[in-house]
């Protein structure tokens, strides 16, 4: 029997909404009615752990991160594990990566990593590896292929080339929209590292794939951008089903490419503008996405929120709970052949989003 349907999702965010949104994922994943196999995991991403100095860090950023992880310890049922999307750290400091995970140390599950760019650039990557290990890899789960690239990569020219600091590198590739930064790729040795392992996985098996950056293209200028998306893509695609979940862009984005579907998990630090709307430039936001409503900046959890993503149906369902939003529902139609925000499909309905100057 299914362990978590809608309804029991929304009684329990009914008891977290009063204790305020948090910034916290929870997938489902099922193969039939009765399956043993169900099973569910947590996600969390993007806490952006910022250090001032000694042991003084930025308190905004701490809470959301001690609140997800008290609330993937309180989940029932248990999951089996929980995903961490990526940007731990703000720079990359040491003292950032080990507070953020002397905080993700209180979680009851076995939590695996993936790597994002405020993680990486100011050392190329060397001190997360070192407490967290490889930055790409896979696993096997119930039945279910998972892998974890490492997606925030660029061009070894750039990186390698002569830097003063580690940190002039970092602050490049940190800032939302400098024109100096780089395109984020998975790069074609971690690509042929992808096809090798894929390789060993029969085309019937649920693969899950974890990232940083979106694997697919929505505006380079802020790099909600992977620029080898297309190959990455089409290694996917021979597979019956595939799921991309990933961070960095903290805002609700999803979209369906053929047999992938793609959901974006939201930040535990705070929410990202929609590019068009910052911008006032035409990005590729997938058609499908439904912007939530932009955020009230002097609340820093607003358009933060829960989101129950269940693939029992074989196509992603998404449920989102969002602070001063309403309760919204993504599913896939058989009859559109896409999924549907059946709610807020109609443009009439949507809450516009802000023009931001
Ligand atoms: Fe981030
Ligand atoms: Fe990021």
């Amino acid at each position: 029997m299914k362990t978590i349907n809608r309804r029991n999702f929304l009684k329990q965010g009914g008891v977290v909404l009063a204790a305020s949104a948090l910034p916290m994922s929870l997938i489902e994943v099922a193969f039939g009615k009765s399956s043993e196999q169900n099973f569910t995991f947590a996600f969390i991403s993007d806490s952006h752990i910022t250090h001032i100095k000694g042991n003084e860090f930025v308190r905004n950023w701490d809470q959301g991160l001690i609140r997800a992880v008290a609330e993937a310890n309180l989940l029932d049922p248990r999951p089996d594990f929980v995903m961490y999307g990526g940007d731990i750290a703000q720079l990359g400091k040491p003292e950032e990566i080990d507070h953020g995970l002397e905080i993700l140390s209180g979680l009851r599950d076995k939590a695996y990593y993936v790597m994002g760019e405020h993680d990486y650039y100011v050392d190329l990557g060397e001190y997360w590896r070192k407490q967290l290990g490889p930055d790409h890899y896979s696993f096997d789960h119930k039945g279910v292929h998972f892998v974890v690239l490492n997606s925030i990569l660029t061009w070894e020219k750039w990186m390698h080339k002569k830097w003063d600091t580690g940190m002039d590198r970092m602050k490049q590739m940190a800032r939302l929209d400098n024109p100096d930064g780089q395109p984020f790729m998975v790069g074609d040795a971690q690509r042929k590292w992808l096809k090798d392992d894929l390789a060993k996985v029969s085309k019937d098996t649920p693969v899950v794939v974890m990232s940083h950056s979106p694997l697919q293209k929505i505006y380079k200028g802020w790099n909600f951008w992977t620029e080898d998306a297309e190959q990455v893509q089409a290694l996917l695609k021979p597979f019956k089903k595939v799921t991309v979940l990933y961070g960095h862009v903290h805002q609700i984005q999803y979209n369906q490419v053929g047999n992938i579907s793609f959901s974006a998990a939201m930040a535990t630090a705070w929410p990202w503008p929609y590019p068009s709307t910052y911008s006032q430039k035409e990005s590729l936001l997938p058609k499908l996405t439904v912007e939530m409503n932009r955020a009230d900046p002097f609340f820093e959890r607003d358009a933060t929120g829960w989101q129950f993503i269940d693939m029992a149906t074989g196509d992603v369902a998404v449920n989102y709970q969002l602070t001063d939003n309403r309760n919204r529902t993504v599913a896939f139609s058989d009859k559109a052949g896409k999924p549907v925000d059946a709610q807020f499909q109609d443009k009439a309905n949507r809450i516009p989003p802000q023009t931001h100057y």
